[in-house]
């Protein structure tokens, strides 16, 4: 018995074959390119993506199930007929509903986003997007008036395309600002709010379960989970019970907790909650989430810049902490997400002097995002006490740098997971329990313990956040 995870992520889309001995390999990926068509906007093309996807499951020979784990918020406009997409994808870091989200704070609507979809307003998630396609696309309006409009993410999508399936799983739906998280259903005041029409909507669904066949180079085979790739993440952590946690440093940083099943509810704090997986016949978990826009995006940025040129050039440093030198950088290059929800707030250095060298602004940058992140962790142990170590994938796990200073932050061990594809994993583990043949599967983890305190940093940097607010 195998299962392949198709991880179609904001970047790139992979493959990942897991056998039942828990055995894997990567069997294929293909990035796609990103397209910034006005300054805040993000879109990909979604015949590109389909593309894509079609040839990592063909890449991955036989398997008994698919799993395919999604960018979150991204979305779009397709046509319920042709199955054909009416839009580019609006990928979650899109900022062109800055205005509308303004507006609808101004009029005080975040009280009702915040108690039925539990999320603050912000353009990251997907309600505003939506409601722009449909007053901005005349390919959607035109659809609407044949009664033939889809709106949705890229999940449903996909599966509307590959399997004839228009339906999204709880955990995607509950990153739209649409669905009640109470219910478990969109809600009418919401779409209302949004201009979303609501019967253009997928069905929301369990994580695992029938999601329909996909006809591949080597015959049909089910679809049997589907799920936000950060919530996948946290599955193939291991994460299972309330505390349990994790976090994963790609483009984004993104931070997720589990509560079990109870939904905490903390805006106060300005953390998420969301749906972490609901299998099959089972109730939802729930989980605790908190995002940093810019992690490696931030790297890049500074790679782009010049400042520079190889990965493996800033994994260690000779000179002091920037921090240490009175420099600190806030990685809000595209707004700030949990705890502040600032989409006014901009990128920064602060305490810039002639000495510093660009290795002291690359040192600046990676300790900006380690800040980040433990603000994030230390807002989640207010709501849910956990004391172990912190466990963390993505890129920039393997920078040395980077993990100890996160250690120093948090006062925490932090173990960077010894296999990159988590979130893969995690998706191939629920396709596989959606199939009804559970794999059993252990991650392994490095370890950096705490060295220096950095109380007096943390504080420094969120002086330094306060500084970079409502910015633009
Ligand atoms: O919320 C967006 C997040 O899920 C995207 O993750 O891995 O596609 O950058 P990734």
């Amino acid at each position: 018995m195998s299962v392949i995870a198709i991880d179609q992520g904001t970047t790139s889309t992979r493959s990942l074959k897991l056998n039942e001995d828990g055995q894997y390999s990567i069997t294929h990926s293909i990035a796609h390119e990103q397209h910034y068509p006005q300054p805040g906007w993000v879109e990909h093309d979604p015949e590109e993506l389909i593309r894509n996807i079609q040839a990592c499951i063909n890449a991955s020979g036989k398997v008994d199930a698919i799993g395919i784990d999604n960018q979150g918020e991204s979305c779009l406009a397709w046509d319920a007929e042709t199955k054909e997409a009416l839009t580019s994808v609006i990928v979650w870091q899109d900022k062109r509903t800055s205005n509308v989200i303004e507006k609808l704070k101004q009029e005080d609507h975040e009280e009702t986003t915040l108690a039925k979809a539990g999320l603050p307003l912000d353009p990251y998630f997907s309600a505003s997007k939506l409601g722009w396609i449909i007053k901005n696309s005349p390919e959607a309006k035109e659809a609407q008036s044949r009664g033939k409009l889809r709106l949705g993410t890229t999940d449903a999508f996909f599966l509307d395309r590959l399997t004839g399936k228009c339906v999204t799983d709880i955990t995607t739906a509950s990153r739209t600002s649409l669905m009640n998280l109470r219910t478990h259903q969109w809600d009418e005041e919401l779409c209302a709010l949004f201009g979303v029409p609501m019967n253009s909507l997928p069905d929301i669904v369990p994580t695992t379960g029938n999601f329909g066949t996909i006809q591949t180079d080597n015959g049909p085979v089910p679809v049997t989970a589907s799920i936000v790739d950060q919530q996948a993440a946290l599955y193939g952590f291991g994460c299972r019970k309330e505390g349990d946690g994790k976090i994963t440093f790609g483009t984004g940083a993104f931070a997720l907790m589990v509560t079990g099943s109870e939904l905490h509810h903390r805006p106060d704090l300005g953390l998420l909650p969301t749906v972490a997986w609901q299998k099959h016949g089972e109730a939802p978990v729930y989980a605790l989430d908190g995002g940093v826009y810019t992690a490696s995006a931030a790297l890049n940025w500074a790679k782009g810049l010049g400042l520079f040129e190889k990965f493996e050039d800033i994994n260690q440093f000779t000179s002091h902490a920037a921090i240490d030198q009175g420099l600190v950088f806030v990685p809000a290059l595209s707004g700030l997400g949990c705890p502040h929800w600032d989409d006014k707030a901009r990128g920064s250095w602060m305490g810039l002097s002639l000495d510093h060298e660009p290795q002291q602004l690359i040192q600046a940058i990676l300790e900006g995002i380690a800040f980040r992140a433990a603000e994030i962790w230390n807002a989640m142990q207010q709501c849910v006490a956990s004391t172990g170590p912190v466990p963390v994938d993505g890129g920039m796990s393997q920078n040395a740098y980077f993990i100890q200073f996160l250690s120093d932050c948090l006062g925490r061990t932090v173990q960077p997971a010894n296999i990159p594809e988590l979130t893969a994993i995690g998706t191939a583990l629920l396709a596989a329990e959606g199939v009804g043949h559970p794999i059993a599967f252990t991650p392994e983890f490095g370890k950096h313990v705490p060295m220096v305190d950095r109380s007096a940093g943390y504080q420094k940097f969120q002086k330094a956040v306060g500084m970079s607010r409502n910015w633009s």
